[in-house]
């Protein structure tokens, strides 16, 4: 398919001189090598923390582990658990299609989710667009009678959610899957080993432009693209159209998961696997994405309490990420009636508690020379305009606090975030480095994690 076009340059040499003159672009050209060296746009590395959103016909059965590939557990896993769950509960002959009447969200309010969203203290969040079931969210036109307006709620969920979004002034990305395991057409390709482009031309591409026009996202978190190379999607053209001419192309951010071999490697920042969990800085910007309840994206009805992160392991997993330079995006399933679950809800609003006193050592911070230390407690730092933040997993047992990276100076103060404009008392351990801290008498905290504010070391 061809992409639309904005008129670019006519003196080509001006455009190099002059790369913001009007109706000049700077060009990106169709291979890795000139897409990897586009600059991330600032925004995403100073936002730190995201909200992930899993919500889709999925949520109706909202059943079993990784409740969001049910139809794929059981129709071509046929796990014993969703065999059994439709045997059950399910007549004879029910289709995984006829979910779809039942997801209503009848008291999807946008706006209630926006509010918990801006309290849990993310600066974006990521909502599905389309899973790999290929239902979409909103009304594409290459997706008849399986979108969220044909069917089941009648509602441009993806539109509505966008707007609300916005309004709290957070950046709006949207999660799209590359591939549609049941797409005839996608299946058509797969059987030619790739080498015809038919879902692409026909559904991939269209709908991608079709969500840049239409919905203007921040970020686009590609996924679903491990079965077939890169050149099979056309990743390359559609991201240098991305960058070079559509209306986003300033401000938006991308993963790398754009076709088979690419994540970790091509693309605007890295997620690499779920969960990515490097044990030193990595060298490119990356995004952890995790899942509140341990065992699913999609709501899981069958949910059990002890499956939940707690709020400390929350603001543990969040630190460390921060810490290795990467950013936290923090994944929820809504209820198939557009509810968000309370306990979702607890956990979002107690981080966003937290990173109200803490914050200052989160966002728009870099990691610093030395990334974490053992002390009494786990110590992670960070920083920023020259001040070291040393995060503390737990109320250390033992007094005073011992930190052995950080140098001291005869300017160097300590504060900590949570008692604020009173200096703590503090003991070189040589005169180049360390410090032993004495700690104030404080009130447990919910996140069980203070942050040491150090001014005046290197
Ligand atoms: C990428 O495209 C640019 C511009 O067309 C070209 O100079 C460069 O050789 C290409 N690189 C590769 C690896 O194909
Ligand atoms: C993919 O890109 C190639 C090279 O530009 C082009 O020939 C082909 O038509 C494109 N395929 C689709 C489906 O857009
Ligand atoms: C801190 O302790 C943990 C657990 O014992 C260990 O895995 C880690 O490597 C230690 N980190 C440092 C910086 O010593």
């Amino acid at each position: 398919m061809s992409l639309p076009m904005r008129p670019t340059c006519i003196i080509p040499l001006i455009c190099v001189i002059l790369m913001s003159a009007p109706g000049c672009t700077a060009r990106y050209a169709a291979n890795w090598t000139s897409l990897d060296a586009r600059p991330l746009p600032k925004w995403f590395d100073e936002a730190k923390i995201g909200i992930f959103v899993h919500w889709g016909v999925f949520s109706v059965p909202g059943f079993g582990q990784f409740s969001e590939w049910f139809w794929y557990w059981w129709h071509s896993q046929r796990r014993a658990e969703e065999v059994k769950f439709m045997q059950k509960n399910y007549p004879p002959g029910f289709k995984y299609a006829d979910f779809a009447s039942e997801f209503r969200a009848e008291f999807f309010e946008p706006d209630n989710w926006a509010d918990i969203f801006k309290a849990s203290g993310a600066r974006y969040v990521v909502f599905t667009s389309k899973h790999h079931e290929g239902f979409t969210n909103w009304p594409s036109a290459g997706s008849w009678n399986w979108n969220s307006v044909d069917v089941g709620p009648h509602r441009d969920l993806v539109g509505e959610l966008a707007t609300a979004i916005r309004k709290k002034s957070l950046h709006f990305g949207l999660y799209h899957s590359l591939y549609e395991w049941y797409h005839p057409l996608y299946l058509l390709d797969q059987a030619s080993g790739f080498k015809t482009q038919n879902f692409v031309a026909q559904k991939t591409l269209p709908e991608l432009v079709d969500l840049v026009m239409s919905y203007k996202p921040d970020l686009i978190w590609s996924d679903g693209d491990w079965d077939a190379p890169d050149t099979y999607w056309n990743s390359t053209e559609f991201l240098a159209w991305l960058y070079n001419d559509s209306p986003i192309k300033d401000v938006v951010v991308t993963n790398d998961r754009w076709g088979k071999g690419c994540y970790c490697k091509h693309g605007g920042y890295y997620n690499c696997a779920d969960r990515y969990t490097p044990g030193k800085l990595p060298d490119h910007k990356w995004e952890k994405c995790q899942s509140i309840d341990s065992r699913s994206w999609g709501y899981r009805r069958d949910m059990m309490l002890s499956e939940i992160m707690d709020l400390p392991s929350i603001i543990k997993d969040m630190v460390y990420v921060v810490a290795l330079g990467g950013n936290y995006l923090l994944n929820i399933g809504p209820m198939s009636d557009g509810m968000i679950a309370p306990v979702f809800e607890e956990r979002l609003r107690g981080l966003g508690a937290w990173l109200g006193i803490n914050g200052e050592a989160i966002y728009a911070s870099k990691p610093w020379r030395v990334q974490t230390e053992n002390s009494t407690v786990t110590v992670w730092y960070t920083a920023k305009n020259k001040i070291v933040y040393a995060i503390i997993l737990g109320w250390p047992s033992k007094q005073p606090l011992q930190l052995t990276a950080p140098k001291t100076s005869g300017v160097t103060q300590v504060t900590l975030l949570d008692y604020p404009n009173v200096p703590l008392k503090w003991a070189p351990v040589t005169p180049t480095a360390g410090l032993t801290i004495v700690m104030p008498t404080m009130p447990a905290s919910p996140g069980d994690a203070w942050c040491l504010k150090l001014e005046g070391v290197v």
